[in-house]
């Protein structure tokens, strides 16, 4: 912890009249946090708050998101100009050491992670193990824990030179395996990486290609993987990250801890609603049905939701959508998809939901998943492939918390409590008593 309380606020018991004084932290910007460790010794009474939604769960110096105006800052840097002028390797070393690189540390990161690109060959068993019609985030779930087989050398989390590995291990591998579940599922064979291409043009390169005639990279539709690559890097404590953390305050390996990540962000609420947004629009198909699917969506007995609207910390539009948007655009115009139905459906959905009285009250505007899957789809990607594409990206992200985690010195393992309802101590009834 390196920030001290500036205030303290009192707790006070109304039935006993008790009052505690709790400390307040503050941080660089955003919200001050009530220090909530001795509440439990000093009161024997514990904080309720089932989807943490007034919990900050640890400190962090990464992401920072500002929900009520619609901003997304890493270490700083607003996504829009990182979007417009990084790159997704470049972000990646941003989120990991918390600075731009200079142009040295810059060509050695990219060096470190194209060095580590390739995987264990005997890893391709694991892919032959799989049915063919396997969701690729079920392989990833499996392939990316099974890597904490192979690489015994970087899974020593007490040693900071096994961990740097580690995380360019991952971030370099990511693309390979995720192009390795994309062939399986069109029964090509796989394709080695190339490391004399960018990061996003070698993933286009291994999804594409095929032994059987040379394959040429869009430098445009490269440009736009890597801009989609660099909005999903990170998002400060979601679902995923947030058990990235939890499984690794309990020392587990690095390759484990990303593998729960997954698992987690597969979820329709989280990283699946790409996914589960182009299933929406497909199913809505014509825009006359777009009044039946609002209706729906508020409708408080029907548990469907509009996918990719809403969010958790955004009350505002998800600075992500625009950028998102705005590459959706420049991807379709260069296909010369005109007049994509999709992409019609889409715009006019959101026209008349920012405009219903519902959303606009609830503040629900479109996330980042809203225009992804129109994007990825023109782009020659299955729907199932949306969420593993997410996946790799926020790899970056996954490791940088990953590491910050690790260096906290007076790190715990993650262990909440509950509120208690279930039936008190009572004697055992034998069976013929039941
Ligand atoms: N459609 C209709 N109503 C909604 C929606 C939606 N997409 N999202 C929230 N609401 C309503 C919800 O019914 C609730 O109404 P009430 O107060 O009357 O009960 C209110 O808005 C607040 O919703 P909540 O579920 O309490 O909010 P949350 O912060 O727990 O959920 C969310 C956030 C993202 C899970 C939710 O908005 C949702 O399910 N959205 C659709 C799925 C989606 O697009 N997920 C991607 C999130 S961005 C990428 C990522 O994080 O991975």
């Amino acid at each position: 912890m390196t920030v001290t309380p500036t205030r303290t606020v009192t707790l006070t018991d109304d039935a006993t009249g008790k009052s505690w004084k709790l400390p307040v932290l503050p941080g660089t910007v955003g919200p001050d946090v009530i220090d909530v460790r001795k509440l439990y010794t000093d009161t024997g009474m514990f904080t309720y708050d089932p989807g943490y939604t007034s919990t900050g769960s640890c400190e962090s110096a990464i992401t920072y998101i500002d929900g009520e105006q619609g901003i997304l800052l890493h270490r700083g840097y607003p996504i829009e100009q990182l979007a417009d002028k990084s790159n997704f390797l470049e972000v990646a070393y941003l989120l990991q050491y918390g600075e731009l690189p200079n142009e040295k540390e810059r060509d050695d990161w990219v060096k470190h992670i194209t060095y580590h690109t390739m995987v264990h060959e005997q890893l391709i068993s694991f892919y032959n193990g799989f049915r063919r019609d396997a969701h690729p985030m079920a392989i990833m779930c499996g392939v990316v824990g099974a890597l904490s087989a192979f690489y015994h050398d970087s899974i020593d989390i007490h040693d900071e030179r096994q961990r740097e590995i580690a995380c360019h291990r991952l971030i370099a591998k990511m693309p390979t395996l995720a192009a390795m579940a994309f062939k399986y599922d069109r029964g090509q064979p796989f394709v080695y990486p190339q490391n004399s291409l960018s990061y996003a043009e070698n993933f286009l390169y291994m999804c594409n290609s095929v032994p059987a005639e040379p394959y040429k990279i869009n430098p445009i539709l490269a440009r736009a993987m890597d801009k989609i690559f660099i909005l999903h890097a990170d998002h400060e404590q979601n679902a995923s990250t947030s058990t990235v953390r939890l499984a690794s305050s309990s020392g587990a390996n690095p390759f484990a801890c990303i593998a729960a990540g997954i698992t987690s962000l597969w979820g329709p609420a989280h990283g699946g609603a790409n996914e589960a947004v182009l299933k929406m629009l497909m199913e809505i198909g014509t825009k006359d049905k777009i009044p039946e699917i609002i209706r729906r969506a508020k409708d408080k007995n029907d548990t469907f939701r509009l996918m990719g609207f809403g969010h958790r910390v955004y009350k505002n539009y998800d600075p992500r959508a625009k950028v998102m948007r705005e590459t959706c655009y420049e991807v379709l115009s260069e296909l010369g998809i005109k007049n994509d139905p999709l992409l019609e459906t889409a715009m006019e959905l959101e026209r008349i939901a920012l405009q219903d009285e519902y959303f606009v009250q609830k503040k629900l505007y479109p996330n980042v998943d809203f225009y992804s899957g129109i994007i990825l789809r023109a782009m020659g990607f299955p729907m199932s492939m949306f969420t593993v594409l997410f996946a790799l990206a926020r790899t970056a992200g996954w490791v940088a918390h990953w590491q910050e985690q690790l260096r906290e010195p007076d790190s715990k393992i993650g262990r909440p409590r509950q509120l208690y309802t279930g039936a008190a101590a009572r004697d055992y009834v034998s069976i013929e008593k039941r």
